[in-house]
Protein backbone atom coordinates (compact mmCIF):
# COMPACT_ATOMS: atom_id res chain seq x y z
CA UNK A 1 0.00 0.00 0.00
CA UNK A 2 1.06 3.54 -1.15
CA UNK A 3 0.91 6.10 1.67
CA UNK A 4 -0.50 9.21 0.89
CA UNK A 5 1.09 12.49 2.87
CA UNK A 6 0.67 16.25 2.47
CA UNK A 7 3.88 17.77 0.58
CA UNK A 8 5.02 20.81 1.76
CA UNK A 9 5.32 23.01 -1.12
CA UNK A 10 7.65 25.93 -0.78
CA UNK A 11 6.64 29.27 -1.81
CA UNK A 12 8.55 30.00 -4.87
CA UNK A 13 11.34 32.62 -3.89
CA UNK A 14 15.08 32.43 -4.40
CA UNK A 15 17.96 34.68 -4.31
CA UNK A 16 20.22 36.04 -6.90
CA UNK A 17 23.30 37.00 -6.01
CA UNK A 18 24.95 39.71 -7.23
CA UNK A 19 28.87 39.56 -8.77
CA UNK A 20 29.27 43.39 -8.62
CA UNK A 21 29.91 42.38 -4.45
CA UNK A 22 32.34 39.80 -5.56
CA UNK A 23 36.18 39.60 -6.21
CA UNK A 24 36.13 40.46 -10.05
CA UNK A 25 39.84 38.90 -10.15
CA UNK A 26 38.05 35.21 -8.72
CA UNK A 27 34.28 35.39 -10.21
CA UNK A 28 35.09 31.64 -11.00
CA UNK A 29 35.43 31.13 -7.52
CA UNK A 30 32.53 33.15 -6.32
CA UNK A 31 30.40 31.61 -8.79
CA UNK A 32 31.23 28.18 -7.32
CA UNK A 33 30.43 28.92 -3.82
CA UNK A 34 26.77 30.42 -4.64
CA UNK A 35 26.56 27.39 -6.75
CA UNK A 36 27.15 25.21 -3.62
CA UNK A 37 24.24 27.07 -2.15
CA UNK A 38 21.48 25.87 -4.56
CA UNK A 39 21.22 29.42 -6.54
CA UNK A 40 19.53 29.20 -9.58
CA UNK A 41 20.12 32.62 -10.68
CA UNK A 42 23.36 35.33 -10.80
CA UNK A 43 22.68 39.05 -11.18
CA UNK A 44 24.76 41.21 -13.74
CA UNK A 45 25.16 44.78 -13.14
CA UNK A 46 26.33 46.76 -16.01
CA UNK A 47 27.02 50.02 -15.51
CA UNK A 48 28.19 52.51 -17.85
CA UNK A 49 29.30 55.81 -15.87
CA UNK A 50 26.56 57.82 -17.41
CA UNK A 51 23.20 56.51 -16.76
CA UNK A 52 24.56 55.58 -13.34
CA UNK A 53 27.99 57.25 -11.74
CA UNK A 54 30.09 54.13 -11.75
CA UNK A 55 31.40 51.38 -14.11
CA UNK A 56 31.79 48.07 -13.83
CA UNK A 57 31.47 45.53 -16.39
CA UNK A 58 30.34 44.96 -20.07
CA UNK A 59 29.46 42.22 -23.04
CA UNK A 60 33.17 39.91 -22.69
CA UNK A 61 32.85 39.29 -19.18
CA UNK A 62 28.89 37.95 -19.42
CA UNK A 63 30.58 35.56 -22.31
CA UNK A 64 32.95 34.35 -19.86
CA UNK A 65 30.03 33.91 -17.10
CA UNK A 66 28.49 31.73 -19.40
CA UNK A 67 31.40 29.80 -20.46
CA UNK A 68 31.88 29.45 -16.28
CA UNK A 69 28.32 28.57 -15.24
CA UNK A 70 24.79 27.10 -16.37
CA UNK A 71 23.19 29.44 -13.77
CA UNK A 72 20.48 31.60 -15.41
CA UNK A 73 22.31 34.42 -15.88
CA UNK A 74 20.45 38.06 -15.18
CA UNK A 75 22.05 40.97 -16.65
CA UNK A 76 20.74 44.38 -15.15
CA UNK A 77 21.97 46.70 -17.69
CA UNK A 78 22.04 50.56 -15.64
CA UNK A 79 23.53 52.58 -19.25
CA UNK A 80 21.60 55.22 -21.29
CA UNK A 81 20.27 53.87 -24.58
CA UNK A 82 20.01 49.98 -23.66
CA UNK A 83 18.74 48.81 -26.99
CA UNK A 84 21.95 49.34 -28.63
CA UNK A 85 23.26 46.54 -26.87
CA UNK A 86 20.40 44.27 -26.51
CA UNK A 87 21.71 41.89 -29.14
CA UNK A 88 25.30 41.70 -27.71
CA UNK A 89 24.21 40.35 -24.67
CA UNK A 90 21.97 37.87 -25.31
CA UNK A 91 24.28 36.52 -27.96
CA UNK A 92 26.90 36.71 -25.06
CA UNK A 93 24.48 34.62 -23.02
CA UNK A 94 22.60 37.07 -21.27
CA UNK A 95 18.89 34.78 -19.95
CA UNK A 96 17.27 37.40 -18.26
CA UNK A 97 18.07 41.12 -19.57
CA UNK A 98 16.33 44.21 -17.57
CA UNK A 99 16.25 47.92 -18.78
CA UNK A 100 15.35 50.72 -16.79
CA UNK A 101 12.46 53.00 -17.20
CA UNK A 102 13.94 56.01 -16.68
CA UNK A 103 16.85 55.11 -19.31
CA UNK A 104 14.60 54.96 -22.86
CA UNK A 105 11.50 57.05 -24.06
CA UNK A 106 11.12 53.72 -25.90
CA UNK A 107 10.80 51.45 -23.20
CA UNK A 108 8.28 48.89 -24.87
CA UNK A 109 10.50 48.69 -27.97
CA UNK A 110 13.33 47.72 -25.72
CA UNK A 111 11.17 44.71 -24.00
CA UNK A 112 10.02 43.60 -27.39
CA UNK A 113 13.77 43.55 -28.43
CA UNK A 114 14.95 41.39 -25.29
CA UNK A 115 12.24 38.77 -25.94
CA UNK A 116 13.36 38.76 -30.04
CA UNK A 117 16.36 37.63 -28.75
CA UNK A 118 15.02 34.87 -26.65
CA UNK A 119 15.32 36.67 -23.61
CA UNK A 120 13.47 37.04 -20.77
CA UNK A 121 12.23 40.82 -20.41
CA UNK A 122 12.29 42.96 -17.07
CA UNK A 123 11.29 46.20 -16.71
CA UNK A 124 13.35 48.07 -13.69
CA UNK A 125 12.50 51.34 -11.97
CA UNK A 126 14.40 53.76 -9.36
CA UNK A 127 13.54 54.70 -6.14
CA UNK A 128 12.06 58.22 -7.51
CA UNK A 129 9.93 56.22 -9.92
CA UNK A 130 6.24 55.65 -9.39
CA UNK A 131 5.09 51.83 -10.16
CA UNK A 132 2.01 53.19 -12.57
CA UNK A 133 4.41 54.56 -14.89
CA UNK A 134 4.87 50.54 -15.68
CA UNK A 135 1.24 50.16 -16.18
CA UNK A 136 1.76 49.88 -20.05
CA UNK A 137 3.95 47.58 -19.91
CA UNK A 138 3.36 44.88 -16.80
CA UNK A 139 1.70 42.79 -19.11
CA UNK A 140 4.73 42.14 -21.43
CA UNK A 141 7.50 41.36 -18.88
CA UNK A 142 8.73 38.58 -17.15
CA UNK A 143 9.68 40.44 -14.43
CA UNK A 144 9.87 43.35 -12.82
CA UNK A 145 13.02 44.85 -10.96
CA UNK A 146 12.11 47.48 -8.38
CA UNK A 147 15.36 49.38 -6.58
CA UNK A 148 15.82 49.75 -2.90
CA UNK A 149 18.78 51.87 -3.43
CA UNK A 150 19.52 54.76 -6.19
CA UNK A 151 21.75 52.20 -8.72
CA UNK A 152 25.12 52.56 -9.00
CA UNK A 153 26.87 51.57 -6.32
CA UNK A 154 26.72 48.08 -4.25
CA UNK A 155 26.37 48.69 0.06
CA UNK A 156 24.01 51.02 0.17
CA UNK A 157 20.68 50.90 2.78
CA UNK A 158 17.76 49.73 2.06
CA UNK A 159 15.28 51.96 1.09
CA UNK A 160 11.95 51.30 2.99
CA UNK A 161 9.59 53.06 0.24
CA UNK A 162 9.94 50.05 -1.95
CA UNK A 163 8.24 47.36 0.19
CA UNK A 164 5.26 49.53 -0.44
CA UNK A 165 5.78 49.34 -4.48
CA UNK A 166 6.43 45.53 -4.43
CA UNK A 167 2.54 45.22 -2.96
CA UNK A 168 1.57 47.72 -5.16
CA UNK A 169 2.77 45.61 -8.04
CA UNK A 170 1.85 42.50 -6.71
CA UNK A 171 -1.65 43.77 -6.85
CA UNK A 172 -1.30 45.44 -10.06
CA UNK A 173 -0.41 41.74 -11.23
CA UNK A 174 -3.43 40.51 -9.27
CA UNK A 175 -5.98 42.55 -10.60
CA UNK A 176 -5.22 42.38 -14.49
CA UNK A 177 -4.10 38.43 -14.49
CA UNK A 178 -0.39 39.00 -15.29
CA UNK A 179 2.38 36.58 -14.98
CA UNK A 180 5.55 38.96 -14.51
CA UNK A 181 7.64 38.15 -11.06
CA UNK A 182 8.64 40.78 -8.95
CA UNK A 183 12.65 41.48 -7.75
CA UNK A 184 14.06 43.52 -5.77
CA UNK A 185 17.28 45.24 -5.92
CA UNK A 186 19.80 47.26 -3.30
CA UNK A 187 20.35 46.53 0.01
CA UNK A 188 18.87 43.17 0.82
CA UNK A 189 20.45 41.26 3.71
CA UNK A 190 18.92 39.63 6.73
CA UNK A 191 17.53 42.19 8.00
CA UNK A 192 14.91 42.99 5.44
CA UNK A 193 14.79 39.83 3.51
CA UNK A 194 11.42 38.78 5.22
CA UNK A 195 9.72 41.89 4.85
CA UNK A 196 10.71 42.30 1.21
CA UNK A 197 9.15 38.31 0.54
CA UNK A 198 6.09 38.74 2.35
CA UNK A 199 4.92 41.88 0.37
CA UNK A 200 5.74 39.81 -3.05
CA UNK A 201 9.10 39.78 -4.10
CA UNK A 202 9.90 36.84 -5.76
CA UNK A 203 13.40 37.15 -6.90
CA UNK A 204 16.22 38.99 -3.94
CA UNK A 205 19.25 40.52 -5.39
CA UNK A 206 22.10 40.53 -2.88
CA UNK A 207 25.56 41.49 -3.02
CA UNK A 208 27.08 42.49 0.03
CA UNK A 209 25.09 40.64 2.27
CA UNK A 210 26.44 37.38 0.02
CA UNK A 211 30.03 38.08 -1.58
CA UNK A 212 30.86 40.47 1.62
CA UNK A 213 30.64 37.67 4.30
CA UNK A 214 33.14 35.10 5.15
CA UNK A 215 30.94 32.04 3.77
CA UNK A 216 29.11 33.46 0.85
CA UNK A 217 27.39 30.15 0.44
CA UNK A 218 26.05 29.97 3.78
CA UNK A 219 24.52 33.47 3.62
CA UNK A 220 22.33 32.60 0.61
CA UNK A 221 21.14 29.69 2.66
CA UNK A 222 20.45 31.44 5.44
CA UNK A 223 18.53 34.17 3.67
CA UNK A 224 16.78 32.06 1.78
CA UNK A 225 15.88 29.89 5.03
CA UNK A 226 14.74 33.26 6.66
CA UNK A 227 12.49 34.05 3.64
CA UNK A 228 10.88 30.97 2.98
CA UNK A 229 10.19 30.82 6.46
CA UNK A 230 8.17 34.73 6.50
CA UNK A 231 6.08 33.07 3.54
CA UNK A 232 5.21 30.13 5.69
CA UNK A 233 4.02 32.24 8.49
CA UNK A 234 1.47 34.05 6.31
CA UNK A 235 0.66 30.90 4.74
C1 LIG B 1 23.14 48.56 -7.52
C2 LIG B 1 23.08 47.22 -8.20
C3 LIG B 1 22.86 46.10 -7.26
C4 LIG B 1 23.99 45.91 -6.29
C5 LIG B 1 23.36 45.50 -5.01
O1 LIG B 1 23.22 49.54 -8.48
O2 LIG B 1 22.03 47.19 -9.16
O3 LIG B 1 22.58 44.89 -7.94
O4 LIG B 1 24.91 44.93 -6.67
O5 LIG B 1 24.36 45.45 -4.06
P1 LIG B 1 24.02 45.36 -2.52
O6 LIG B 1 23.30 44.06 -2.32
O7 LIG B 1 25.36 45.42 -1.89
O8 LIG B 1 23.14 46.54 -2.18
ZN1 LIG C 1 21.45 45.19 -9.95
Amino acid sequence: MVESFDAIVLPSIEIAPSILAADFAALGDAIRAVESAGVSMLHVDVMDGHFVPNISIGVPVVASLRKATRLTLDVHLMIEEPERYIEAFAAAGADMISVHEEATPHLDRALTRIREHGCRAGAVINPATPVNLLSEVLGKVDHVLVMSVNPGFGGQSFIPAAVEKIRQLRQMRERHNYSFRIAVDGGIGPENVAEVARAGAQILVAGTSVFHTPDPAASVRSMMQQAQEALVQIA
